[in-house]
């Protein structure tokens, strides 16, 4: 049988970042419930002339710089904050890429789990015709009211992901487990620029959702826990994720160490929250970080409010530390310029669902920017 998975991965993300100490000042909250509390410690946040199509477009780029685009005859982009009802945020990643036309491109979306989704139909897709491969975009920006529960837990980042046979990364195994449950825990109307969260349903949700998906996981023939090496979480804030991994534990009855999780926090604790980018976030970081996961199985598991979850399984392959972006996205994150609370605070308030025609300062110096609206339509340059 063909070996399908992770042929490369790259992380991208905003101009901006807010130090959550800052926040925590203005908020007259001690900081350590942001560090320690949630685990987190900065968030990313978009200048007026980023957004997911850019931030995706700034992901994907270096994957095609170094395979090039022979193959790839699909684009999925997976994101909940999407810049148009209708036409696909990856038809402007597209023609930024500068990709023939002989490509189809799609976008897809429940919640977070949109990544998950879109990487299992690129898996699909080259299981049809191993000859071709997929690039998988996962790009959000987390944005919840000012001076909510959710604020620091906003963030953003872009994962793009190739999906080929003969992967360099990361093998994924066929067998997945699956949840769905209709749940009222986090949802944006789309009226509003910003979520709507039930936070302590959404906790419950997600835990709910850890236990359902394991017990279909087992249930399709998965292996066992002691089986799996190391285990990546949809990280809304880390501590969600040692939350899930105690839960886990209580629910198999295995001891499961948190601090086996560590490295997979190292990302997603200064970018904050990317939605549909945050588990494979967290699985560079892993990939990065530790030198001797090769024949390894890691559990990769996805939540999207709402709600969907799934685990999967991949094997690490041998070698896959020559293909690490590690320096890249350390540039990545260092690159970003911290916002001032006020301005943070005039950005995240101008932030809105209007179409009126508008242009955008120049302000990323990033290679794609959004340039404005002409004509009640979005222009990238
Ligand atoms: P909150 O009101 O800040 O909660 O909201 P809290 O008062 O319970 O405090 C949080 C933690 O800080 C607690 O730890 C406190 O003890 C601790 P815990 O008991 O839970 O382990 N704490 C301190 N620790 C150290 N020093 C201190 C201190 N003070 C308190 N001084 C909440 C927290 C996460 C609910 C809020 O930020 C929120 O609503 N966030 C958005 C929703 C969210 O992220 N939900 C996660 C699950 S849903 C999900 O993952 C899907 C999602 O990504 C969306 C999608 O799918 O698209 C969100």
């Amino acid at each position: 049988m063909t070996r399908i998975g992770i042929h490369d991965l790259a992380v991208a993300t905003t101009h901006h970042v807010v130090e959550l100490d800052d926040l925590a000042e203005a908020a007259g909250v001690d900081p350590a419930k942001y560090r320690l509390g949630l685990g987190q410690e900065r968030m990313s946040f978009p200048a007026p002339d980023d957004d997911v199509v850019t931030i995706g477009a700034a992901a994907a780029a270096p994957i095609l710089e170094r395979h090039g685009a022979d193959g790839i005859r699909t684009v999925l982009f997976a994101t909940e904050s999407g810049v148009d009802q209708s036409k696909s945020g990856g038809v402007f990643v597209h023609r930024l890429l500068g990709l023939p036309p002989t490509v189809r491109t799609v976008e897809l979306k429940q919640a977070c789990y949109g990544g998950t989704a879109a990487l299992q139909t690129a898996l699909g897709i080259v299981a049809r015709d191993p000859r071709e491969r997929v690039l998988v975009i996962s790009s959000d920006i987390a944005r919840y009211e000012l001076d909510s529960p959710g604020e620091p837990t906003q963030g953003a980042a872009a994962v793009a992901m190739l999906v080929s046979a003969d992967p360099d990364i990361l093998e994924i195994e066929p067998i997945a487990g699956v949840n769905t449950t209709d749940v009222d825990d986090f949802w944006r109307p789309t009226d509003s620029t910003t979520a709507i969260v039930d936070g302590a349903l959404s906790l419950d949700a997600y835990l709910h959702s850890v236990t359902g998906a394991w017990d279909d996981y087992r249930a399709q023939g998965g292996p066992d826990v002691d089986e799996i090496h190391r285990f990546v979480y949809h990280q809304p804030f880390t501590k969600m994720a040692r939350k899930a991994h105690a839960h886990l534990a209580a629910h198999t009855g295995v001891e499961l160490p948190v601090e086996t999780l560590e490295t997979s926090f190292r990302y997603n604790r200064v970018l904050g929250n990317s939605y549909t980018a945050s588990l494979f976030v967290g699985l560079a970081a892993v990939l990065d970080h530790e030198d001797d996961l090769a024949g390894t199985r890691i559990g990769l598991f996805s939540y999207g409010s709402g709600s969907v979850s799934e685990i999967i399984t991949g094997i690490v392959q041998d070698g896959y530390r020559e293909h690490s972006r590690r320096d890249e996205t350390a540039a990545a994150l260092a690159a970003r310029v911290r916002l001032p609370l006020d301005d943070y605070r005039a950005l995240h308030a101008a932030t809105t669902t209007s179409s009126a025609d508008v242009e955008t300062p120049h302000v990323t110096t990033r290679p794609y920017r959004f340039a404005g609206v002409r004509g009640r339509a979005r222009h990238y340059e």
